[in-house]
């Protein structure tokens, strides 16, 4: 099973950024864990992420014919972006929305995803154990 795991705008400052909210673990560390995880559960992963938002379109539109799945952290993104939502649903994989933070406990704008109707789950609030649950899910998903 092939997965491509997405991340968006700051993501790639994970252990400096608002380390209150999003932990100290930094971005290379994260990718690691997703490598390891995945090679334990005999899944490729191809781990992206970018700042802008027709990158993260293009990379959402590559998965087609080329994934299983996708495991996406849109960051801020999420809560604004039609192009994101309308890319999920033009390539048709199963996607789950993972945020590092649980997004339901935070500000009122946080409160929107665009890019939730387009997935089959959302894991908020797990830190950055929601990418591997996500990919599990997926997994499972594959094998029912
Ligand atoms: C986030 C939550 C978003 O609201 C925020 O803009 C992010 C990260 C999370 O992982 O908790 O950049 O997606």
């Amino acid at each position: 099973m092939k997965l491509s795991i997405i991340n968006g705008p700051n993501l790639n400052l994970l252990g400096i950024r608002e380390p209150g909210i999003y932990g100290t673990e930094n971005y290379e560390s994260l990718c690691a864990r997703i490598r390891d995880f995945a090679q334990t559960r005999g899944i490729e992963a191809e781990i992206y992420q970018s700042n802008h938002e027709g990158d993260l379109v293009d990379r959402i539109q590559a998965a087609y014919g080329n994934a299983d799945g996708i495991v996406i952290n849109p960051g801020a993104y999420t809560h604004t972006s039609v192009a994101l939502l309308d890319a999920l649903k033009a390539v048709g994989l199963p996607a789950v929305e993972v945020h590092i933070s649980d997004v339901s406990a935070r500000e009122a704008f946080r409160q929107i995803s665009y890019v939730r109707e387009a997935c089959v789950a959302t894991i908020s609030g797990h830190g950055t154990d929601g990418y591997l649950e996500a990919m599990e899910l997926l997994l499972e998903r594959c094998r029912a």
